[in-house]
C-alpha cells in the first residue's frame, strides 16, 4: 500500500522486511534501573546466521482500539509475544503517531531453533524497532542514515535491553562509560577499531539443553538491585568494557580470552550468589568448558568460551583456526550435545524489502 493519508508520503512501503541478527555479549549486561538503563556498560559481538526476520504490513485501521496489532511467529499467532509487543507500542505510542491510523501485522521468523539459548528477544526487538522506525522514516521522507540506526538502537533497547547492540554489526558497546567517549545508556555504539585477529570471529554454540529459561532475564536483572557484590561487579564490567575496547584494537587474544571467560563465569556467579540464588549451568556445560580449556592448552589455539543466561556454551575462535576448531567440536561434542550451531560475526541488520 501507499502511505498517503494526509498526503504524508508518496513512498510506497507495501510490506517492510528487516532481518536483525542476535548478539553474544563478551562483557555482560546484568542489572538495570529505571527505563531499561543498564547498571554497567557491555560489549557484544553481533552474529550473522542467527537472526530474526520480520515482515511488517500496514493496513487502514478499521476499529477504534488504541493499537490494532497481529503478531505471527513461524506462521502461527503468538499471543504472549503479541501482548509484549502491544505493551511496548502502548508505552512508546508517542514515538509512532502512525499507530493512530494504521493496523499492524508482524510476521516473524527465526533462523535458529526455538529455545536454543540464542538471545531471540534481542533479534526480535531489533527487527521490530527497525521496521517501525522504517515506517516513521518513510513517512518523514528521510533516508536511512547514522541517525536512523542510533534512534532504532534506542527504541530496540526499550523492548529488550541487549537488542540495542544488535543494530550494529561486528562489535558494539552499550552503556555510559566515563572512559569511552560517545558511550551512552540510551543506545549502543559501533566499536570502530577492530584488529584483523577479531574480524570474522566465530561463535559456535553447543546446545547443551534446549528447554525454555527457568528464570527470565528480567527477574535476573532485578536480583542485582540488592546483590551484595553489585557495586564491585558494575565497576568491574565498566573497567573490562574499556579494556576490551583496546584489546579488540590491538588484537590481543590472551587478554580477550581472560575477559570473555571470566565474564561468563562472573555472570553465573552473580546468579548463584543472589538472594534468590539459582543455577542455570548443567553438568554438560562444565564438561564442555573443561574440554575447551584443555584443547586450548594442548594446541595453543586461541579458542575460548562464553555463556549467556543459560546452560549452552558459546565457543569463540578466530577465522584462521576455523577448520581445526570445527573438527575438534564435531569430534568431541557431536554425540553429547543436542546440536551445534556454527555462527560467526556479522555485519548487522539488513533491509530485505
Ligand atoms: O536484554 P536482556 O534483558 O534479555 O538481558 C540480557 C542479559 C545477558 O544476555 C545475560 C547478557 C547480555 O549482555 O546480553
Amino acid at each position: 500500500m501507499t502511505l498517503s493519508k494526509n498526503n504524508q508520503s508518496r513512498e510506497s512501503i507495501g510490506k517492510i522486511v528487516w532481518r536483525c541478527p542476535s548478539n553474544i555479549a563478551i562483557v555482560k549486561y546484568w542489572g538495570k534501573k529505571g527505563n531499561q538503563i543498564p547498571c554497567n556498560s557491555s560489549v557484544s559481538m553481533t552474529l550473522s546466521k542467527s537472526f530474526t526476520e520480520i515482515e511488517l504490513s500496514l493496513s487502514e485501521k478499521k476499529t477504534d482500539e488504541k493499537i490494532s496489532l497481529n503478531y505471527f511467529f513461524e506462521g502461527k499467532k503468538n499471543v504472549p509475544f503479541e501482548e509484549r509487543v502491544r505493551k511496548y507500542l502502548s508505552d512508546q505510542y508517542k514515538y509512532f503517531p502512525f499507530l493512530k491510523n494504521y493496523a499492524l501485522e508482524f510476521k516473524s521468523h527465526n533462523s535458529f531453533p526455538h529455545s536454543a539459548g540464542i538471545a531471540s528477544s534481542a533479534s526480535a526487538f531489533g527487527a521490530i524497532a527497525l521496521s517501525l522506525l522504517d515506517v516513521s522514516r518513510i513517512l518523514r521522507k528521510q533516508t536511512i542514515n547514522e541517525d536512523f540506526f542510533k534512534k532504532t538502537s534506542e527504541m530496540a533497547r526499550l523492548g529488550s535491553g541487549s537488542a540495542c547492540r544488535s543494530i550494529f554489526g561486528e562489535f558494539a558497546l552499550w552503556g555510559k562509560n566515563n572512559s569511552i567517549s560517545g558511550s551512552d545508556n540510551r543506545f549502543a555504539i559501533l566499536l570502530e577499531e577492530i584488529h584483523e585477529n577479531f574480524r570474522n570471529f566465530n561463535d559456535s554454540i553447543l546446545i547443551i539443553e534446549n528447554e525454555p529459561k527457568k528464570v527470565s532475564s528480567s527477574a535476573g536483572h532485578s536480583l542485582m538491585n540488592e546483590h551484595p557484590y553489585a557495586k564491585n561487579r558494575f565497576l568491574q564490567a565498566n573497567n573490562r568494557s574499556f579494556h576490551l575496547k583496546n584489546v579488540l584494537k590491538t588484537g590481543d587474544f590472551e587478554e580477550f580470552i581472560t575477559i570473555a571467560e571470566s565474564e561468563a563465569l562472573t555472570l553465573h556467579a552473580m546468579m548463584m550468589t543472589s538472594r534468590d540464588y539459582y543455577l542455570l549451568i548443567k553438568p554438560g556445560t562444565l564438561i564442555a568448558i573443561e574440554k575447551i580449556m584443555a584443547f586450548r592448552k594442548e594446541t595453543k589455539i586461541p579458542v575460548c568460551f562464553t555463556l549467556d543466561a543459560g546452560p549452552n556454551v558459546h565457543v569463540l575462535y578466530p577465522a584462521s583456526e576455523k577448520n581445526k576448531v570445527e573438527i575438534f567440536l564435531n569430534n568431541m561434542f557431536k554425540n553429547s550435545v543436542k546440536e551445534i550451531i556454527f555462527d560467526q560475526m556479522g555485519k548487522g541488520p539488513e533491509k530485505i524489502r
